[in-house]
């Protein structure tokens, strides 16, 4: 039973895979959080309110009470995880418990995308459902904990039993104190072409935020983080870390009290949030994923893999490798027509790609990035024989065809906006800002959510389309919806969200063979929300391999392998100006949803017999690198080489990827320690050398790579159990 009850029914112990997770009620029924952290045998954790009572008579015990779910107004002056302002204009809420309930499961989360089970005994669930008998505010807050992983989702759901207005200024899902000292703050941070890159601080003594308000999740901030122990590393230490299942604004908070104790918590972000409640009506929050390691961060990360890619990412594509592709986008840009896009594709039918994607520049007349979208009508000047034409050449050669969209924009310069200037978000009476010459359709109306849904809907089922890559190419400026009331503006970004998960919830049940995958100038939306539509990522448009070093390092810290897509693209760099061997370029591709987004005709002889040897290794180890255990060796964030390496589940092969970018000269070669092997059997590599399980483990594996931009891989299948 992963929720064990204690006999007074009022200690709940959540506990799965390594971890425990204590709520208890007391007295006053407040729910609090008594701890999170390595399982422990019996959580007889006495709750002893000496222990919460403040050193000198100025505070109030409320201060320093580990509430689970902290509003304003008691005495506890931290970070509230749900502000409600009421009717009489104060935001005093005094939550107290006044049931549960337990099940097997975990429910869905309506219109929002959130962690599932397949069966019932994966996970189990308790909800306590609280009141604040002034206001007639009724929370329930849902817990669920994993078997296997010991993984916990919380979520909030607040619902108005009064017959008057409330208005929710602040929800944060998940808000729990830390029962540790001596940790530190990791989380990752970037910007376009450079997203997620590892920031680690000491937590300090006041708050520390990490926050974006930008509509959407973004290049320069993640929704996920970590406090980790000050001397924790990959394989070493307590790692208490959190997601949140969203891709819009959000805020994540690690805050110090007056005792030092610290809070940490993730939720909507206060600055551009708010709900109106009316009588009878309902908010739920999103979900937020915690996550606990005593092995690390490769602990961490190899449970938030799992549950990312197995119980997040849902449908066909879920359980398949993706298909080797070729994007024309960098090989062409703009400037194309249906020839050059057909030669391309035979050019790579020759060396066995298998999905051709033909990107930006296919409607309207969009020639540069100035106009069209939100035409969604193919350019017959470009492609004569239309979509359905080319789609049916692509198919002819044996390539699956996939398309380019960016839904949810409008061009200022498009029929669409002509028809509808109201129909993008906007302030009357000032600018309406552009960036990349675009602005924002207005996806809190249902006619805009209507017209996204039906015009897309209608060029996929028009022609054979195996792929879509969904593309966002803004944040948003004027963040406000002109059809809410002034009551309800400030809704309007989570409001685009649900409007959007609304819209892709509809598209991708329609259309359930193709493959989406997101993406948002890059790396712009690489988060938990969009993994539940589409099972990958772009993950940056830096397609630079020893930038993408550092990037899909960062990324795999919260983010499977398998929701990665990482190209090889042309040299020098179109990104970075950096010459880096195909070979390399290609190895670090592997690691991800590999594909080509060059011009193939411009490449030499050898360099197409390589691209061709690559296509041929990423078809034999792609179900490895899709299911196996991520685990990584060497941070490219500390020095000049990075590895990382798979294992398969049963440890029966490995593939270990070793990169450096810049040599020293007369140093001696590096021996990798390898993780996570079967000590006790052999391996042999490719070229016929057998090693033993602990021998790779302790005395290491050396790397012949010596030479600036080079790479190596090496292929270890067991050969015998001992
Ligand atoms: C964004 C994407 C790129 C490409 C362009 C097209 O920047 O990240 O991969 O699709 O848009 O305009």
């Amino acid at each position: 039973m992963p929720v064990k009850i204690n006999s007074t029914k009022d200690t709940f112990h959540l506990t799965g895979g390594n971890t425990s997770y204590v709520v208890h009620i007391d007295s006053e029924r407040d729910l609090l959080g008594l701890y999170w952290g390595p399982a422990l045998n019996n959580a007889d954790i006495t709750y002893d309110e000496h222990d919460y009572m403040p050193g000198a008579s100025f505070d109030l015990p409320a201060s320093l009470k580990p509430f689970e779910i902290p509003t304003p107004g008691n005495g506890y002056y931290g970070t509230p995880a749900l502000r409600i302002r009421n009717e009489y204009g104060d935001d005093i809420t005094e939550l107290k418990v006044v049931s549960f309930e337990t099940y097997k499961g975990k429910r869905p989360l309506s219109g929002l995308p959130y962690i599932y089970t397949e069966n019932d005994d994966e996970a189990e669930s308790v909800e306590f459902t609280l009141t604040d008998s002034l206001t007639g505010a009724e929370v329930k807050a849902v817990y669920t904990v994993f078997n296997n992983c010991g993984a916990i989702t919380r979520s909030l759901k607040v619902r108005n039993c009064s017959e008057k207005k409330l208005v929710i200024e602040d929800i944060m899902p998940a808000s729990l104190p830390l029962w540790d000292g001596d940790l530190d703050i990791l989380h990752l941070k970037g910007s376009w072409a450079r997203e997620r890159s590892l920031v680690r601080t000491p937590a300090g003594k006041s708050e520390y935020r990490i926050t974006s308000e930008r509509g959407a999740s973004g290049h320069e901030e993640n929704p996920f983080f970590a406090v980790l122990s000050r001397n924790a590393d990959e394989d070493t230490g307590k790692v208490y870390s959190m997601d949140l299942i969203y891709s819009g604004s959000f805020m994540d908070s690690v805050r110090s009290d007056h005792q030092d104790h610290l809070r940490m918590g993730t939720g909507m972000d206060p600055d551009v949030f708010s709900w109106l409640l009316m009588p009878g009506e309902t908010f739920v929050s999103p979900e937020a994923v915690l996550v606990f390691s005593d092995t690390g961060l490769n602990g961490m990360s190899a449970i938030y893999h799992e549950l990312f890619r197995t119980r997040l990412a849902r449908g066909k594509w879920r359980d398949r490798s993706s298909p080797v592709l070729i994007n024309n986008w960098e090989a062409t840009y703009f400037d194309f027509n249906e020839q050059k896009l057909i030669d391309i594709a035979e050019k790579a039918m020759n060396i066995g790609i298998e999905l051709f994607v033909l990107d930006d520049g296919w409607f309207g007349k969009r020639n540069s990035d100035d106009s069209s979208l939100g035409d969604w009508k193919e350019n017959r000047d470009k492609l004569p024989s239309g979509i359905k034409g080319i789609s049916e050449k692509i198919n002819g050669m044996g390539l699956m065809f996939g398309l380019w969209f960016e839904p949810e924009m409008v061009s200022p310069d498009s029929r669409l906006y002509r028809e509808h200037p109201d129909w993008c978000l906007h302030v009357d009476g000032r600018k309406r800002n552009e960036a990349r010459n675009q602005l924002i359709l207005d996806l809190t109306r249902p006619e805009v959510q209507d017209y996204v849904t039906g015009s897309i809907s209608e060029i996929l089922r028009s022609a054979s389309i195996g792929y879509v890559k969904w593309d966002m190419n803004r944040n948003m400026t004027e963040y406000y919806s002109g059809s809410l009331i002034p009551e309800r503006r400030k809704e309007t970004q989570h409001r685009y969200m649900l409007g959007l998960y609304r819209v892709l919830e509809k598209i991708t049940s329609e259309f359930p063979d193709i493959l989406f995958e997101s993406c948002s100038g890059g790396g712009g939306r690489f988060d938990p929300g969009m993994l539940f539509y589409m099972p990958q990522t772009w993950t940056s448009d830096d397609t630079d391999a020893v930038e993408r070093l550092k990037i899909q390092y960062g990324t795999s810290l919260a983010y499977p392998a398998s929701s990665m897509g990482a190209h090889v693209s042309a040299v020098p760099n179109h990104q970075t100006g950096r010459t880096v061997s195909m070979r390399m370029r290609g190895e670090v591709a592997m690691a991800g949803n590999f594909g080509f987004e060059l011009d193939l005709s411009a490449l030499s002889e050898d360099d197409i017999s390589e691209a061709k040897d690559l296509v041929t290794r990423v078809k034999e180890i792609r179900d490895l690198t899709r299911t196996g255990r991520f685990i990584r060796l060497l941070s490219p964030f500390d020095g000049n080489d990075a590895a990382w390496m798979f294992v398969s589940e049963n440890r029966d092969e490995a593939l270990v990827f070793f990169y450096r970018t810049l040599t020293t000269p007369n140093t001696a070669p590096v021996r990798l320690l390898l993780k996570g092997l079967d000590p006790d059997a052999s391996y042999s590599d490719s070229e016929g050398r057998t090693y033993s399980g602990s021998v790779l483990m302790n005395r290491g594996l050396t790397m012949r790579t010596r030479n600036s931009f080079s790479s190596e891989t090496v292929h270890l299948k067991k050969t015998d159990m001992n």
